[in-house]
Formats: structure tokens, sequence, C-alpha cells
């Protein structure tokens, strides 16, 4: 079996979790069932660097049952979920290259392994597989037809090549079609961020004061589940128009300076880096919580929190104590990575539904269209957005209006007036 999993024998545990997944994910079930007739990616490898869970297994059956070569290694060191990876190795013969908890070695040698497949399509989520490409492999460029991209900061750092005239293909930016970031970033990362930092910590939201870092699509979500739950929610902002958005949902919006000596728990969710520094972690009350549900875990000063110490243990699961040379003690959940991730599962099964008819649309689009592409970031085409919110809207039995023709004729013209 060419794998490097943690162990082969969880594969039977990871099954019933697929399973269970899949019964949520109908829109991904139907792309699946087509995919299995037409094998519309016959013979097209595919090199996946995603987040080893339930959802990227069904992803995955789903690439291989039309037809395409897939390999599988993490987005993370602390995402997978080995259970899964087991499964998708033992029981989808997929090669899969993840552990929980591997070092930044293996984690780079886990791509390298990805990469081995010769890709024709990458699917990334984050970029380090596109940047690793770039880098270390580029013997294998001239056979890349073209990449996807999961995540707001990996198509943050696709455009920035793409400026720089360095991206050497195509890429489709999946995180900007509308039928994932308005459910996967708000909804999904609402919840599942809730659910991380609660599993973590087992404290109560209700009464707390819960600073948000960033009020974009991830942001706005937690910011909603956590006031749902009772907290006394504070956003954080550096664009005025978020800013301003956020205090007219009704939220205090404070500089974090501000913010850091009021609040009980903090979550920085915007693709920035050092958003919680030193100065602003020395000011914060005794037993603070801090986590951060952005991609990288640079979004807090790790090294400054190092350096305000005097000692550190772990405390729970996914839970480190840090003493501070101030006396008040730090509570870091899941060493500053994606806590949503590595605390919880990740987002429900039910939005990466979505998320992933994307991925797998974006790589049957890429495989018809490569030649039409420059080595620019496409956003996924209008069509395949719409039909899968028709998709979704039908499996969870939604039915909606369609336009009469004297309305469709109504909204094509600017003859009536007043
Ligand atoms: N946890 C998950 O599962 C998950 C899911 C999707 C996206 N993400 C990641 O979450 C991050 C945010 O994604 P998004 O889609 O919400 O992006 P976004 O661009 O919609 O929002 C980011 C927000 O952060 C704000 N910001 C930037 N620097 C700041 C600072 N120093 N202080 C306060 N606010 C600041 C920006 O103004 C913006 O409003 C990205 O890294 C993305 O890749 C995580």
């Amino acid at each position: 079996m060419n794998c490097d999993v943690k162990d082969i024998n969880l594969a039977g545990k990871g099954r019933l979790r697929v399973e269970w997944a899949r019964q949520d994910m109908p829109v991904l079930n139907s792309i699946r069932e087509r995919f299995v007739r037409e094998k519309p990616l016959d013979g097209l490898r595919i090199a996946a660097c995603l987040h080893v869970t339930t959802e990227t297994a069904v992803l995955a059956a789903t690439l291989k049952a039309g037809g395409a070569l897939v390999h599988v290694c993490a987005s993370n060191p602390l995402s997978t979920q080995d259970d899964v990876a087991a499964y998708l190795a033992k029981e989808e013969g997929i090669p899969t290259f993840a552990i929980k908890g591997e070092d930044a070695d293996t984690y780079y040698r886990h791509i390298h392994q990805a990469l081995d497949v010769k890709p024709q399509v990458t699917m990334d989520d984050g970029a380090d597989l596109v940047f690793t490409v770039h880098t270390k492999r580029q013997e294998l460029v001239p056979e890349i037809l073209g990449g996807t991209e999961e995540t707001t900061t990996g198509v943050i750092r696709l455009k920035a090549m793409a400026r720089d005239g360095v991206l050497r293909y195509p890429m489709i930016a999946v995180n900007d079609a509308l039928t994932k970031y308005l459910f996967d970033n708000r909804y999904g990362t609402g919840q599942s961020t809730l659910d991380g930092i609660m599993r973590a910590t087992n404290r109560l939201m209700s009464g707390s004061i819960f600073v948000v870092a960033g009020y974009g699509w991830c942001g706005r979500g937690l910011a909603m589940r956590a006031r749902g739950m009772g907290a006394r929610v504070i956003i954080t902002e550096v664009d005025p128009l978020k800013a301003l958005e956020a205090l007219m949902d009704g939220y205090e919006v404070l500089p974090m300076a501000q913010a850091a000596p009021q609040g009980d728990i903090f979550c920085t969710l915007t693709g920035d880096i050092n958003v919680i520094r030193e100065e602003h972690v020395v000011a914060m009350k005794d037993g603070a919580i801090l986590s951060n549900s952005g991609h990288f875990n640079v979004e807090i000063d790790l090294e400054g929190l190092a350096r305000a110490l005097t000692s550190r243990r772990p405390i729970r699961e996914s839970v480190e104590e840090y003493t501070l040379q101030n006396g008040k003690r730090i509570y870091l959940l899941a060493e500053g990575r994606l806590v949503n991730l590595a605390a919880a599962e990740g987002h429900p099964s039910a939005v990466m539904d979505m998320s992933f008819a994307n991925q797998s649309l974006a790589a049957e689009f890429i495989s018809k269209n490569h030649q039409k592409f420059d080595k620019q970031v496409y956003t996924v085409p209008e069509e395949i957005d719409a039909e899968i919110a028709r998709l979704k809207l039908a499996a969870m039995g939604v039915e909606i209006d369609t336009l009469t023709p004297e309305q469709v004729k109504y909204l094509a013209s600017y003859d009536l007036g007043t």
C-alpha cells in the first residue's frame, strides 16, 4: 500500500465516520453518480492537499469514481483524522500521506509524496502544494493543466504569485465561488470554530466576552454564532467598511489594544499576521483563552507569547497554559492552529458538500477547458455556482419561484418607469 498513515487498522472506524458524512453530502453524491456513468476524469492524475477529514474522503472517492488517479496529503499538520487517512488508503485504495501531529519535515515529505503522482491537476487548501511545485518540483509544471484552491489565504497567495508573474499554471479560486464562501466560511467556520473552542475548554459561552478579530466571512459567522450562545461579542477590524458593518450588526467594535483587557475568549480569523501580539497578551485578564481559526498559525504572535512567559504546560487536550511574567495565566488552544480542525472535526459535512462539489466540478472544468486559460487565477464559472445552489436546494426539499415571461421581459427593459 502506497501510504503513510498513523495506523492502518483504524480504517474500519474511518469507514463508519465517512459513511456518516456522506449521508449529509447529497450534492457531491449526485455528482459522484454522474461521474460513475460518464467518467469525465478518466486517467486524470490529481494531487490533493486538503484537511484529511471525512468530507475530504467523500471528495477523493468522488474524483476516483470519475476515473481520476488521486494522491492525498494533509494541508495542515494538526487537522488529519487518522482513521479517515487509514480508510482512504486501505479501503478506497487512494495513496494517502497524512498523520495528525506530524512535524514540519514530515508535512513537506507528505506533500512531495502526493506530488509523486505527477499531477495534471493540483488541489490545494492554503497553496502549500502549488508553492512546493513552484519552488522544489518545477519539473512537474509542464504536465500540470491547472489547479484549484480552497481557501481565502491560498487565493491571496496565488493572486500575489500571478501579480508578480511567477504563477506557472492556471488556478481556479474555489474559495471565491458564492456557494463556497457564503456558506463554508460563514456558517461552517462559525459553527465549527465554536465547537472546537467548546470541546477544548468546556467553558460557558453565555455571558462571556468573546473577541473576534476580523469581520470577514469567517469572522461574521463566528460572531453570529457566539452571540447566539449568549456571549457578548467584540469585533476588531482594520477595514472601516467591515468595522461599520459589524457596528450596525449590533456588535461592539474596538481596537485590539482596548479589547485585550476585556475579553475572556479571543479568536483570530483574519488571514493576517501577528494580530494578537505580546503587548496585547500581557494586558489580558488572568485565564484568557486564545485561539485562531484563520488558515495559518501566524495570527497569534507565538514568539511574543514565548517572550512573555515564565512557564508553560499542557493542561487539557488542545489546551496549553502559559504563565506570564506578570503572573497571569493565558490558555492557548491547538498551538494557535485552526482550532475548528485541530480541536473539533472541521466544518459540518452539509456545508463541505457545496465546497467540495465546487472542487470536483472545477477539476472537471479544468480537464475540459485548460487550453483556454492563461497563468492566472480564475473564479468558478457562474453556471457551476448556480447548479450547486440548485442541487442543494433540491436536496433540502426547498422549491423556489421562477420568473414569469412578463418578469423576464420587465427585468431586461428600461421603458417602464413611474
Ligand atoms: N477555519 C476554517 O475552517 C476556515 C475556513 C475558511 C477560511 N479560513 C481562513 O480564515 C481566514 C479568513 O478568511 P475570510 O474568508 O473570512 O477572509 P475575509 O477576507 O473575508 O476576512 C478577513 C477579515 O480580516 C480583516 N483583517 C485583516 N487584518 C486584520 C487585523 N490585523 N485585525 C483585524 N482584522 C483584520 C480584514 O479586513 C477582513 O475583513 C483566512 O485565513 C482563510 O483562509 C478558515
